[in-house]
């Protein structure tokens, strides 16, 4: 029977539990998109999960979409990431980073003037996403990546793991969900593609292969996860056939040696994601959504997954681990300051106290 408080080995990296800090987007960069010293603060008084993910990350320029989303491609945004390392690796925590570019799902007031945004085809994200000061602005129209520019992407992808290991990270973890760029070449709907990389199901994971590959290769296997959402079809994306999508994309990585899959588990007729990924996948599972301690520890108990992550309920409780342990109430916390504070961000971030202050 595994106890949620048991240690274990993602991979190549050694967790004290099976507790894990989902990926969330908090909008509390600096200038040049380099993390803050509040963020170090933030990551720190969360290192008490077995494993940190870290907010999705963006491996370029081009790759942002969203206000004050931190980079790992200059220098001193690897800098700045040294020092969260440094401080999740002080309290005893691990640490990845989550890789996300969000390909189409742009806005341009939320990146630099002079960055583009593209995507498998030139096909306009059809959801709005918030500005600057938060409200729902347009998507830039994509232009389409040529066949010859797709390495240079993958690249892109290897040198942030790079960079994630030399900010003294634990690993990374590849955003193939929610309707960014991975899941814009996986998706049907968003990849019009008549080159390698569309058209037919094999063509349309290969842009997903291909980049964990180069990801494994850039800092070894065991210190690269996924994250997915099969069937999930936020920020517009809808494949016709989500089951087979998935399923053949895990079969194709499934060799490779990987840390882990991530699920985002959201529950959807016809389909049960946690099944699919068990029937195509034998590495090590986490699988998240809507989790608490009793559904967690059930889906553990049932051995059908390896570890599990929780997103809201680490913001408004950093020492959720032991809040867990003993059995302490928990905070609900406030929405309004999911995205940047009012002006401020420490609020609704690194003020939310821990259980024995
Ligand atoms: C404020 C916020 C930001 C999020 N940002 C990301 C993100 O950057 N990357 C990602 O993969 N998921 C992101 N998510 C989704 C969470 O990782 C998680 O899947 C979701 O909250 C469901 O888990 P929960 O029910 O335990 O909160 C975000 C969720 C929240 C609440």
């Amino acid at each position: 029977m595994t106890n949620i408080f048991s240690p274990m080995m993602l991979g190549d990296i050694a967790l004290a539990n099976r507790i894990v800090m989902a990926p969330m987007t908090r909008d509390r960069a600096g200038p040049g998109d380099v993390p803050t010293a509040t963020m170090a603060e933030y990551y720190r008084q969360r290192a008490g999960a077995g494993l940190i993910v870290s907010e999705g990350t963006q491996p370029s320029r081009v790759g942002k979409g969203y206000w004050r989303t931190p980079g790992i491609h200059s220098d001193e945004q690897v800098a700045a990431w040294r020092t969260i390392a440094d401080a999740v690796h002080g309290e005893g925590g691990r640490m990845v980073i989550q890789i996300m570019h969000v390909g189409r799902a742009a806005v341009q007031a939320n990146k630099d003037a002079d960055a583009e945004t593209v995507a498998p085809s030139a096909i306009r994200c059809p959801d709005k996403i918030p500005g600057p000061d938060g409200e729902p602005v347009e998507t830039v129209m994509p232009r389409a990546l040529e066949t010859g520019e797709i390495a240079g992407i993958i690249a892109e992808y290897a040198a942030a793991a790079r960079n994630a290991r030399t900010a003294g990270m634990d690993g990374v973890e590849l955003h193939c969900a929610s309707g960014y760029l991975p899941m814009q070449f996986l998706s049907s709907n968003t990849n019009q593609r008549t080159d390698g990389y569309g058209g037919s199901l094999e063509n349309r994971i290969r842009f997903v292969v291909e980049t964990l590959r180069a990801m494994a290769d850039a800092i070894g296997p065991g210190r690269v996860g996924f994250r997915i959402c099969p069937g999930v079809k936020f920020n517009g994306v809808d494949d016709a056939d989500p089951h087979e999508t998935y399923a053949a994309l895990l079969k194709a990585v499934d060799d490779l040696g990987l840390a882990y899959c991530h699920l985002m588990h959201i529950p959807l007729p016809g389909q049960d994601a946690l099944d699919l990924v068990r029937e195509n996948w034998r590495g090590a599972i986490i699988e998240n959504g809507g989790l608490k301690l009793q559904t967690a520890k059930a889906v553990l108990t049932e051995g059908k997954a390896d570890a599990v992550s929780f997103g809201n309920l680490f913001i408004g409780n950093p020492d959720l681990v032991e809040r867990f342990r003993a059995g302490a109430p928990l905070i609900r916390a406030d929405r309004a300051n999911y995205y940047t504070g009012h002006g401020n961000d420490q609020v609704g971030y690194t003020d939310y106290p821990p259980l024995d202050a």
